[in-house]
């Protein structure tokens, strides 16, 4: 079984940018093969990986759905053929890590099937992989649609605000809350400044979410986001990769 590791927090904290920092460090061990999955629906994980924009699972769903209403769907091919070829086709093939964009998310209800079928397909693809790692839209949707599931550590990214930890924290509790298999749960702070103030420092001792790192605000990080450039291309000596890289040596062996 692969280990699954996703990122959660409020909007634009680094949740993005983390888990191509994750990526990276996983590539630099060895540590493959690798799928990364983008589920936000506003597909972008592929640009800090430096790949083509993928096809959706969304964009597969409606065009098999579309099909079917057309009768142009084949009868001689089943529909856990067809998305199974069609999430194949869709899957940017990188040199050295796979990526996966999830795209919309399903209208209410009547997809349902599908969408168990689609959950199914994920799941048996997630297995070829040793690592999977996931990328999700900011706040709580996610958890309570139940997308994020299985997995061994969530990542909670918040930025050092006092708003950031209270949103982190409703994350972690929902997450607790549901049926959702977490196995660990750890906070991330990002982008952070020099010490932390003690009133902010006192709140993460607060929460009761175990620390995984500070990531220090990069000056590297936010030129190769100006410029469009891959992040997992950031150079080893970067505080950000040095604290994500210190952060999976710890946490890895324990997964
Ligand atoms: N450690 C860091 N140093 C400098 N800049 C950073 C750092 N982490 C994130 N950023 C910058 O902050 C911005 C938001 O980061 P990112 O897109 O990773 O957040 P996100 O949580 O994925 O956002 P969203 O909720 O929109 O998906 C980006 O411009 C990114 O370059
Ligand atoms: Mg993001």
């Amino acid at each position: 079984m692969p280990k699954t590791i996703a990122l959660a927090g409020k909007g634009g904290t680094g949740k993005t940018t983390i888990a191509a920092l994750i990526i990276r460090s996983l590539l630099k061990r060895g540590a493959g093969p690798l799928l990364a999955i983008d589920a936000d629906p506003s597909t972008n994980l592929h640009l800090a990986l430096g790949l083509a924009e993928p096809l959706t699972v969304g964009e597969i769903r409606e065009q098999m759905l579309a099909e079917a209403q057309q009768g142009q769907l084949g009868v001689s091919i089943s529909r856990h053929d067809y998305l199974t070829h069609e999430v194949r086709l869709a899957l940017e093939e990188g040199e050295r890590v796979d990526l996966l964009a999830m795209g919309r998310p399903e209208g209410q209800g009547c997809y349902c099937p599908v969408n168990h079928l689609l959950r199914q397909i994920i799941d048996d693809l997630a297995r070829t992989y040793a690592y999977v790692v996931v990328d999700n839209e900011a706040g709580m949707e996610h958890i309570s649609r139940r997308t994020t599931r299985d997995v061994d550590l969530l990542l909670i990214v918040t930025d050092p605000t006092l708003r950031g930890l209270r949103a982190a924290e409703g994350i972690a509790a929902l997450a607790s809350e549901i049926e959702v298999q977490v196995k660990r749960m750890m906070l991330i702070v990002d982008r952070v400044q020099g010490e932390l103030p003690t009133p902010l420092q006192q709140a993460i001792d607060g929460l009761g979410l175990e620390p995984a790192t500070l990531v220090p605000a990069d000056a590297e990080v936010n030129r190769l986001d100006a410029l469009g450039e891959p992040l997992i291309s950031l150079d080893g000596a970067s505080p950000a990769s040095q604290a994500v890289e210190a952060m999976l040596d710890r946490v890895l062996p324990t997964l």
